[in-house]
């Protein structure tokens, strides 16, 4: 009898993660995926963490070494972000058609940050990602983690501002 062997738990419980499962099924959880698995990990939170880098390593069996070997080869591949915070910006379809253009455009005016970049002072990192799961609340940005719809451009400048 084959050895079945349990399927990897997700980080955590954050629905982004079957965007990213939904990915690597569709490309049969096999090592060839990586690449498509990394670029749609980081679509999905703006940058790649070791969590992630080891579950996308486990759920398509590729060897961790070779998963941070091929994340840190790729210039397109953020570890981490910088700054103290991160702000996410989803440029999905939703987000896009809702807003992102102009929020990424009034982030740049106020904090002088373009995506992939962090203020001088050290305090924000700008990403974007493609469709973090939150359409309906279009246009949506992810600070710190947590999801914030619906999202106004002045309103979120002052909020990084105060951070
Ligand atoms: S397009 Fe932004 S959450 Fe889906």
């Amino acid at each position: 009898m084959p050895v079945l062997h349990a399927k990897p738990q997700a980080p955590t419980d954050d629905k982004r993660w079957k965007i990213v499962e939904t990915r690597m099924r569709r490309m049969g959880d096999r090592p060839a995926a990586l690449i498509e698995a990394l670029h749609a990990a980081q679509e999905a939170f703006g940058y790649l963490d070791t969590d992630a880098l080891n579950y996308v390593g486990d759920t398509l069996g590729v060897p961790h070494s070779r998963v941070y070997g091929v994340a840190t080869f790729y210039s397109f591949f953020t570890l981490k972000p910088q700054g103290e915070h991160t702000c996410v910006v989803c440029t999905g379809t939703a987000c896009y058609i809702n807003g992102a253009k102009d929020i990424l455009s009034g982030l740049e005016k106020a904090l002088h940050v373009k995506p992939r970049q962090t203020t001088a002072d050290n305090k924000i990192s700008v990403l974007t990602a493609r469709c973090v799961g939150s359409c309906s609340l279009a246009p949506a940005v992810i600070i710190d983690g947590e999801v914030k719809g619906k999202v106004n451009v002045d309103d979120l400048v002052a909020q990084l501002e105060a951070m």
